[in-house]
């Protein structure tokens, strides 16, 4: 089984809530290369079901020989809930066309819905901005996961737009046609899309070879290709985040970015001015919390607001679940190169897991806390938290060899990087209370650990009732509201949507606020648990640590901001309770 661990060579993938097909597996599988998998077993629940294979689906059907599918609850009462069933070959393999894609999934998923019910200077091509023309132009910055799926959001906004230029730490690699990631496979992705007189992109891309650009200060490349009134689409690592939306501000840009959109206080504070940069210019900017663009959450939080479960005590927000991907060394990699690629390991490239990924459910919780628009946050947090998984693979490590042999130690570390999941400084586990001025309190709990229980939920408590998104009880349990609208085309899109309309009918649009707030309280919970005392958020805000080098990061050359033990690993930075110190 490989779940979140095993081997390369397994025959059986397991797919898990909360996963969002980041695995390795799965990037061989969109390079065309199937890793051995034979067999996908889909283990989640229903309600994420159809969203999660989605992806799936597309993913190996575009590119997989012979793979099955299968999809398990998780429950021992409901078991399987799809009889096993086969995605046929399809022999043109990558050059399948997205739209024939789109079809075998809504010909997949009938089954699979039967199955459930059974059971600078620049060159004059770079100066792209039509003048005086309603069109804008659009760069994207970091031609990752999330990057390739916002460019496609913007896409379906279907407004007079092009994509002009992209930008990726990494050049990236073209083989034989075949996608291989940064900035040239993702304008490589992004071409062939838009060769299909059937896919949103058809017709939407000005993207000539000198408009790809490649390294850690590609994205003001990217960015000097347009004009004011212009827009990016930032998914990058959220440690460069601040210096990404402040250089797009700067260039007079509208701003989608991705969450998280700074990992320490600094972060903090830079972005905090950047908003205020981009007020004063006019500028609109929606950041990627896709649950404030879910009518299911908003008209919920609108009800709390209102008093109909009286006043909020307390709320409950969970993002638990599953390990998540490490990249493996490649042989020569320099350090800092290493850990650009693996940025989910090191807390200045990502803010560890409580930040990146829980940020979605803090931000709810505080949007319950505050009052309609009134941004509120806790005014302290008590925490404990570790890296029990990560860490607990000492047997097997004491099997490495020297780190000086990094030729071997590479081979070696190749093989076992799966059972070892230890790399980086990341804790696994954080729980944290947030308290907040009016004295109610916030409750949250992430984790990543495979085998583990999956809960993505939110919860609010009030005198007079509780609820979850989209359903509210009384005392007595009993519902006393429902309200389960969707967004029309999903949450990830609504987002665009609704910047676009913000740009071009010159609504009042900046998510950078509520968005700085939120990420500033998964900073706070994490400051509180690395150190194992209650931290103060108007001292964290103040005076809270720096994981983000001063002054950039720019050039691949420059030294990494953390360096591994003499046994390749991290362990002399992981942070430690009692003895860190959030302020140093
Ligand atoms: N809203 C959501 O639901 C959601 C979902 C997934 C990811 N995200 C967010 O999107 C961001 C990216 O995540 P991802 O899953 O796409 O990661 P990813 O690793 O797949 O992609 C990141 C890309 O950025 C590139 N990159 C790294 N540093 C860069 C730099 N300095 N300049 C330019 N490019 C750089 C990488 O090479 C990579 O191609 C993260 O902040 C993540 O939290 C949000």
């Amino acid at each position: 089984m490989l779940g979140f661990g095993g081997g390369f060579g397994d025959e059986v993938a397991l797919v898990e809530e909360g996963f969002e097909l980041r695995y390795e597996k799965f990037a061989a599988a969109k390079w065309g290369d199937s890793g051995g998998i034979k067999y996908v077993i889909v283990k989640m629940s229903w309600k994420t079901f159809y969203k999660t294979t989605t992806k799936l689906l597309y993913t190996l059907s575009a590119t997989l020989e012979n793979v099955s599918l299968a999809c398990y609850n998780g429950s021992p009462i409901m078991g399987w809930f799809s009889a096993p069933f086969h995605i046929p070959h399809n022999p043109k393999g990558n050059s399948m066309s997205k739209k024939s894609s789109r079809r075998q999934f809504l010909k997949t998923s009938s089954v699979l819905a039967t199955g459930a019910a059974l059971a600078g200077g620049l060159t004059i091509s770079q100066s792209a901005h039509a003048q005086g023309s309603d069109q804008i132009k659009v760069a994207l910055i970091g031609c990752g996961g999330r990057g390739s799926g916002a460019i496609r959001d913007r896409a379906q906004v279907g407004d007079n737009y092009k994509v002009v230029a992209v930008a990726d730490a990494f050049e990236g690699d073209l083989r034989d046609g075949v996608w291989r990631g940064g900035a040239r496979g993702g304008a490589h992705d992004i071409r062939r899309d838009s060769a299909n007189t059937e896919d949103n992109l058809h017709g939407k891309v000005d993207l000539p070879d000198d408009r790809v650009f490649a390294g850690l200060d590609s994205y003001k490349k990217a960015i000097d290709c347009l004009n004011p009134g212009d827009q990016v689409v930032i998914a990058t690592p959220p440690g460069f985040r601040p210096y990404h939306y402040r250089y797009a501000i700067e260039k007079g840009l509208h701003v989608f970015m991705e969450k998280p959109i700074f990992i320490d206080a600094p972060g903090f504070r830079h972005v905090m001015e950047t908003n205020k940069m981009a007020d004063d210019k006019n500028l609109k900017v929606v950041v990627g919390f896709q649950r404030r663009y879910q009518p299911e959450y908003y008209n919920w939080i609108k009800q709390i607001h209102a008093g109909s479960i009286g006043d909020v005590q307390y709320t409950r927000v969970f993002w638990n679940g599953g390990g998540i991907w490490c990249r493996s060394r490649t042989a020569g990699e320099s350090e800092l190169n290493f850990q650009v690629r693996n940025w989910y390991h090191f807390v200045w490239l990502c803010g560890d897991n409580i930040a990146e990924q829980h940020c979605h459910n803090l931000d709810i919780g505080n949007w319950i806390h505050g009052k309609g628009d009134r941004m509120a946050h806790p005014v302290e947090a008590n925490a404990q938290g570790g890296r029990t998984h990560k860490a607990g693979s000492d047997a097997l490590m004491r099997q490495a060899p020297p780190f000086s042999d990094r030729a071997a130690w590479d081979e070696w570390y190749w093989a076992n990087r799966q059972q070892l999941n230890r790399h980086g400084q990341a804790w696994d586990h954080f729980f944290v209370e947030f308290t907040y001025a009016d004295g109610s309190r916030m409750f949250s709990q992430c984790r990543h650990i495979q085998g583990t229980e999956n809960n993505i939920s939110e919860h609010a408590y009030g005198t007079n009732g509780s609820g979850t998104p989209g359903r509210l009880l009384n005392r007595n349990n009993e519902q006393i509201w429902n309200n389960r609208e969707r967004a029309p085309k999903g949450s990830m899109q609504w987002e665009h949507d609704k910047l676009v309309e913000a740009i071009r009918e010159g609504k009042p649009m900046n998510d950078g606020y509520h968005a700085a707030m939120s990420c500033m309280i998964a900073v706070l919970g994490r400051e509180a648990a690395f150190c194992g005392k209650v931290v103060k958020w108007d001292e964290l805000v103040e005076k809270g640590r720096s994981y983000f080098p001063n002054g950039e990061i720019t050039d691949f050359n420059q030294t990494a901001p953390v360096q591994p033990d003499a046994d390749g690993f991290y362990e002399s930075t992981v942070s430690v309770p009692g003895v860190y110190n959030p302020f140093a």
